[in-house]
């Protein structure tokens, strides 16, 4: 929800979250601080920003609600000619930006490639590949949990399941780290920029009819 207003006590830690190097390492401590001074925050960015359970409870499930993506997009700060670039232009076609009955209909052919049973059949592979990355740190005797298993357990899962080469898993990973990038409140142009080029690239992967045979 966007619009013009002032913003109420808290936006501080708005701006700390978002704009400061610290905000962005440990977030926590300033979503704790924004619940307790203003759970239901209007910020000077120009949106809402609600850190309580039961705030975003009520959002989620109100009818009077909907997703917005051109009006998120369009916020202060941005670079107006944003929305017509591949990278957004692509965004704006996600389940998560879209309103029923689109985001039903689609989420609905989702699910019956994410059955139960289908994720069951992939757990030998899930664990496979935890396996592998624990033993790959074995030797230094410690890991960091993000950068070494967070990050490259999903990335592993999704790419085999794409068929995606194992050279180009990195590649994938720049992709999503560029296009994720995009996802911040406000976006550099450089920022952008990169990201359209990872989308083209992406998208001109997998529209790749032999990207299957190598994988
Ligand atoms: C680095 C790896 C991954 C990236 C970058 C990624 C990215 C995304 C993105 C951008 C969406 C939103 C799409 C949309 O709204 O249209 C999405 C949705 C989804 N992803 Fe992934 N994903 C990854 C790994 C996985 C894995 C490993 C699984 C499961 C095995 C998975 C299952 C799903 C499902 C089920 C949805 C649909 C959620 C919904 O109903 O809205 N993803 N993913």
């Amino acid at each position: 929800m966007t619009g013009s207003r002032s913003p109420g006590p808290g936006d501080e830690h708005v701006f700390a979250l978002f704009m400061t190097p610290e905000g962005r390492a440990d977030p926590f401590p300033l979503y704790h601080a924004l619940r307790e001074a203003d759970p239901v925050h209007w910020t000077a960015l120009g949106f809402w920003m609600l850190t309580g359970w039961e705030g975003c409870a009520r959002a989620l499930r109100s009818p009077a609600l909907a997703r917005d993506f051109v009006g998120m997009r369009s916020l202060t700060g941005n670079d107006p000619s944003l929305l017509s670039r591949p990278c957004y232009a692509s965004q704006a076609q996600w389940i998560v930006y879209r309103n029923p009955p689109d985001s039903t209909r689609l989420r609905g052919l989702v699910k019956q490639a994410f059955s139960h049973a289908f994720v069951q059949e992939l757990r030998p592979q899930m664990e496979s590949i935890v396996a592998d990355l624990i033993d790959a740190r074995t030797g230094e005797r410690q890991m960091e949990v993000i950068e070494d298993l967070a990050y490259p357990l999903p990335l592993l899962v999704i790419t085999r399941m794409l068929g995606a080469e194992t050279a180009n898993r990195d590649l994938f990973r720049q992709w999503a780290m560029d296009i994720a990038a995009t996802l911040e409140p406000i976006v550099a142009p450089e920022v952008s920029a990169r990201a359209d080029e990872s989308m083209l690239a992406a998208e001109a992967y997998f529209a790749r009819p032999d990207r299957r045979e190598a994988a």
